[in-house]
C-alpha cells in the first residue's frame, strides 16, 4: 500500500488560488491517485490534514499499516517542519516529495525544503501528473525490492 499524505490547506484544492492550484477538489486528487494505484497494480491510501501532529501520527503508524512507501505533498510544513523532517527519516520508508505548484517558479522562502534530504526524489510542477509518477515510482521500487 502507498500512502498520500496531503499537509494543511491542501482541502481548500479548487477553490484555493486556482491559476496557481488549478481547479480540481482534493476529493478528485484523491481518486486520482487511487486511479494511478490501480494501473500500477498498488493500492492507494489518501489522508489530508492541517495539523503538523496528525501527519507526524500517520508517518509513525504509516510501515504498521502496511504502506511500503509514501506520497508527500505536506503544503508549507515542507518549507518549516523539522519535525516532518524527522519523522520521515525516522520511518525508513521510501518517500517521493510532491508538489502540485512549481515551487521554484514561486517565492524564494518555498525554494528550500526541510524534506528533500530525506526523500528519494522531488516532483514539482506537474500538478496532479506529479502523485501519478511518484505512485508508479514506489509501486516499482516495492516490486523490485
Ligand atoms: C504546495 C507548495 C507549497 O509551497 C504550499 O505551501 C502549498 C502547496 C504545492 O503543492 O504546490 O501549500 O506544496
Amino acid at each position: 500500500m502507498i500512502l498520500v499524505l496531503n499537509g494543511p490547506n491542501l482541502n481548500l484544492l479548487g477553490r484555493r488560488e486556482p491559476e496557481v492550484y488549478g481547479r480540481g477538489t482534493l476529493a478528485e486528487l484523491e481518486n486520482a491517485c487511487k486511479r494511478y494505484g490501480d494501473e500500477a497494480g498498488v493500492p492507494v491510501r489518501c489522508r489530508q490534514s492541517n495539523h503538523e501532529g496528525e501527519l507526524l501520527d500517520w508517518l509513525h503508524g504509516a510501515a504498521a499499516e502496511g504502506a511500503t512507501g509514501l506520497v508527500l505533498n505536506l503544503g508549507a510544513y515542507t518549507h518549516t517542519s523539522v519535525a516532518l523532517r524527522d519523522a520521515v527519516s525516522g520511518v525508513a520508508l521510501p518517500a517521493v516529495e510532491v508538489h502540485l505548484s512549481n515551487v521554484y517558479a514561486r517565492e524564494s522562502f518555498r525554494h528550500h525544503s526541510y524534506l528533500s534530504a530525506v526523500c528519494v526524489g522531488t516532483i514539482t510542477g506537474l500538478g496532479v501528473a506529479g502523485y501519478g509518477a511518484a505512485i508508479r515510482f514506489l509501486a516499482e521500487r516495492s516490486r523490485v525490492g
